[in-house]
């Protein structure tokens, strides 16, 4: 990462950049880049579509197009490795951070051009109106990928960037404009010989949502969280389930993630700040779209045995209405009444950061089995470690497989995994 930090300096801006690349003219109109340009023009770019990338776990392509799809019905995009490209107006595209709970960070695709050489790279840096989006004195960073292109070096690339970037202000007589404006971050992401350059409107990665919470060992991410529940209210419908009124279940919450997640599905994130509030760019406010999110948790509930890991929850949760928290050991907790539409979730030890004694078989299957006695859920969800072979988990009966997902929990191989916990026909 080239970032603002290295040309803090009393020189920095002062340079002679036309030394570094004497062929190179500076200037470059807009219309000689290949994407979106940055009209200055606010009723165009209200109206205009643009092109976000959000990006989302590898493995979670789909429950976040699922989830977009609940917010925003009329809004098609395509699914790609990693994450959805969305065409979509300025505000809608910004809003995406506020009611999407899958991503981890959302980008706006800035422009892309054909390079093949360093020249080239100054050349369209430099004629970019950076100023139509950031503040002259905004911080910026360049993260630099590359890949199948002459372009490789990644400092390099991110220096190149810097450097025009500082050649644009001078063009525009602020050559000695100080960066102590609001955090941006620029991707360059060279492929085939393309850059495409895009702007973070997220800022501070997505799983963080602003509210402070507790931590107890091991938590599971916000956005993990998200997508599992996302993922079992799509696998609940598609079996004929009601998402509506149903009780939540977490067997062991540690903190609580699960279930402050579970309540916050269907609501806007009001709590932290994103990148896109301190751009240039002021767009009106976003047209409501939110089409009806029915599926509310009408319960959540939560177990843990383990003190510190009990109190955190009863703190983060304590605003939260509804909820029911036990500090008890789940295989040994007395049974919850009878409830018609329950589910159970868990994101249990591992064995690593928290140790399990007796072998991670023989307690996922002790876990399945108390599920039902203390919960007689109709639908169950779990994070497993690959290590464990979650396939080969002797089920209670009457359970079945619906749905199994590979990722990566924090570096640990997982299996998301969801199953079906009553017999067809009941
Ligand atoms: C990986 S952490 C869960 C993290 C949680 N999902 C979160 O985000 O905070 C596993 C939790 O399971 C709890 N636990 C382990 N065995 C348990 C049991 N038999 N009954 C209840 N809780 C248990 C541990 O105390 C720990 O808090």
């Amino acid at each position: 990462m080239w970032a603002w930090e290295a040309f803090c300096r009393p020189e920095a801006g002062t340079l002679d950049w036309t030394r570094l690349f004497p062929s190179e003219k500076l200037t470059l109109g807009a219309d000689d880049m290949l994407g979106v340009g940055c009209g200055s023009k606010r009723a165009k770019m209200d109206h205009e579509n643009f092109e976000f990338f959000i990006i989302c776990t590898p493995g979670f392509e789909d429950i976040s197009a699922s989830e977009l799809a609940r917010w925003y019905p009329s809004l098609g995009c395509k699914v790609e490795r990693g994450g959805l490209t969305v065409m979509a107006p300025l505000a809608t595209g910004f809003q995406l951070n506020r009611v999407l709970k899958t991503p981890t960070r959302i980008l706006l695709r800035l422009v892309s051009f054909g390079c093949r050489d360093f020249p080239k790279l100054f050349k369209k840096i430099s004629g970019f109106a950076w100023e139509d989006w950031l503040d002259d004195r905004s911080r910026v960073s360049f993260h630099a990928t590359s890949s199948g292109s002459r372009l490789k070096i990644k400092t390099r690339i991110e220096e190149t960037c810097w450097e025009a970037r500082v050649a644009r202000l001078r063009k525009r007589g602020r050559p000695h404009a100080r960066f102590e404006g609001p955090k941006a971050d620029v991707y360059v992401r060279l492929t085939d010989d393309v850059c495409h350059l895009s702007l973070d409107t997220s800022g501070e990665i997505l799983h963080k949502r602003g509210v402070r919470v507790l931590s107890a060992e091991a938590p599971v991410r916000e956005t993990t969280a998200a997508a599992l529940l996302t993922w079992m209210q799509d696998l609940a419908k598609q079996e004929g389930l009601s998402n509506d009124a149903v009780e939540l279940v977490d067997a062991m919450c540690g903190s609580g993630t699960f279930l402050i997640e579970a309540r916050g599905l269907a609501e806007e994130i009001k709590s932290r700040r994103f990148a896109f509030e301190d751009f240039k760019v002021i767009v009106s406010p976003c047209e409501n779209q939110i089409v009806n999110l029915s599926g509310g948790f009408s319960r959540l509930i939560g177990f843990d045995r383990d003190a510190k890991a009990f109190s955190a929850a009863e703190q983060n949760l304590r605003e939260v209405p509804n909820v029911e928290l036990h500090h008890a050991d789940f295989f040994t907790a007395v049974a919850l009444p009878d409830h018609t539409c329950r589910w159970v979730v868990a994101n249990p030890p591992y064995d690593e950061r928290l140790s399990i004694e007796g072998g991670l078989k023989a307690f996922y299957e002790k876990l399945l089995t108390e599920a039902v006695r203390v919960a007689r859920p109709q639908l169950a969800g779990f994070l497993f470690p690959e290590s464990a072979h979650p396939e080969n988990l002797r089920l209670p009966k009457g359970w079945r497989k619906l749905a199994l997902k590979k990722f990566s929990n924090g570096g640990i191989a997982v299996s998301a995994v969801v199953y079906s916990c009553r017999p067809k026909a009941e």
